[in-house]
């Protein structure tokens, strides 16, 4: 199979053509990325011998379109992604999520080629901190903020294209992700990071937000599932039963950092901040067979964090930067 991952130099996308190499050794991948800031040659670095790397933007109709014709599925990861960089300047998210998202649609269109769109659990909005239920396939989409609106926008695109000129795609909706080449401004790796570099922890308002977390490897095993059984124009939702919140996530790094358990400082919340989200992902486990692995999160945590003890080079460059914004933003 010769396959095209957009977003394939970020912390999702990256991990995906690791797996991809380890567990199907004879696909053919090519990368799209535009190294934006959350882009990182690194991460692909041990596996640069055995993919094509392209550099360019997926707003570029024609680069898309050569490589999208080249290709027998498409797998898109590329989108901005930082909440709070959105609420600062929403520009970029409009340009990357929807017409980039626009612009491989159209390239698959003309080819015919099978495409999996990578989403967000954020399209549904957020749920009551004591609402039992759950988001599933059928929940209204319903987002709050410029990013899950541009993807929303981008998701109700591939449904459109899919109904309207039979494109071959699926959609996933997956929760909050962790794990190894995370960029530093997400919540996990921030804290760990800050800790590493005697910094205090940040946690916004008083941190009683609730995700819903699963391994990236998780994430990433059922996209596979879905691009080679899916049914064409479902959507799926990925989840693995790990609600969370915030003030518990941190005093469990804190803790398995050796910190007192009031080590942090309450920073200015994130305006429009959603409560709670949480995944139903019975239909992607009971029609495609897929489980999550990585379930214990503690352990995963523990894993998480040595891997950004042994990796500083990876992450070092970065930090100043990114605390500099956040100090700017008060947080
Ligand atoms: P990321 O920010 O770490 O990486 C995004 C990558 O896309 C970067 O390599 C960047 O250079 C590239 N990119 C951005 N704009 C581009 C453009 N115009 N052209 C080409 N490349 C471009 O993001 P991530 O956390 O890896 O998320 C990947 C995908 O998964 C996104 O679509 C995101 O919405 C979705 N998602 C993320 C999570 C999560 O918890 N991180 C959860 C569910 C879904
Ligand atoms: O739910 C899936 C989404 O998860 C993805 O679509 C997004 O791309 C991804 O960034 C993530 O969005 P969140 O906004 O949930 O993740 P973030 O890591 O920014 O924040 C997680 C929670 O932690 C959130 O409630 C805000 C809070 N937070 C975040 C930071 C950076 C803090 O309390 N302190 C912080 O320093």
């Amino acid at each position: 199979m010769r396959l095209l991952v957009t977003g394939g130099a970020g912390f999702i996308g990256a991990n995906f053509v690791h797996l991809t190499l380890r567990e199907n050794p004879d696909v053919d991948v090519t990368v799209l990325d535009a190294f934006t800031y959350a882009g990182s040659r690194e991460a692909l670095a041990p596996v640069a011998d055995r993919i094509r790397l392209v550099t360019g933007d997926i707003t570029d109709g024609p680069v898309v379109d050569a490589l999208v014709g080249a290709a027998d599925a498409v797998v898109h990861f590329a989108a901005e992604t930082h909440v709070d960089n959105a609420l600062a300047d929403p520009a970029p998210f409009l340009h990357s999520n929807v017409i980039g998202t626009f612009t491989v649609l159209e390239a698959v269109r003309r080819h015919g080629t099978r495409l999996h769109h990578v989403s967000t659990d954020e399209v549904y909005g957020d749920l009551a901190l004591d609402d039992p239920g759950r988001f599933t396939e059928s929940t209204p989409y319903n987002p709050s903020s410029p990013y899950s609106s541009t993807k929303a926008s981008a998701d109700l695109l591939v449904r459109a294209w899919v109904r309207s000129y039979g494109v071959r795609a699926t959609i996933s909706n997956c929760s909050n992700n962790y794990g190894p080449y995370q960029h530093v401004e997400k919540f996990i790796p921030r804290q760990i990071t800050n800790l590493l570099t005697g910094r205090r922890a940040k946690l916004y308002g008083a941190g009683a937000n609730v995700r819903d977390w699963i391994h990236v490897d998780d994430h990433n095993a059922a996209v596979w599932r879905i691009l080679a059984d899916g049914e064409i124009g479902r959507t799926y939702l990925i989840g693995a039963d790990g609600e969370r919140d915030n003030l518990s996530v941190l005093r469990t790094l804190l803790r398995l950092m050796d910190r007192d358990p009031d080590d942090f400082d309450h920073v200015t919340d994130r305006a429009g901040h959603d409560l709670r989200y949480a995944i139903d992902a019975s239909a992607l486990r009971s029609e495609l067979g897929w489980k999550p692995t990585h379930t214990d999160f503690e352990s995963g945590l523990r894993a998480t964090i040595d891997w950004y003890r042994d990796n500083e080079s990876w992450w070092g460059p970065l930090k100043n930067d990114v605390e500099a914004t956040y100090a700017r933003r008060g947080q």
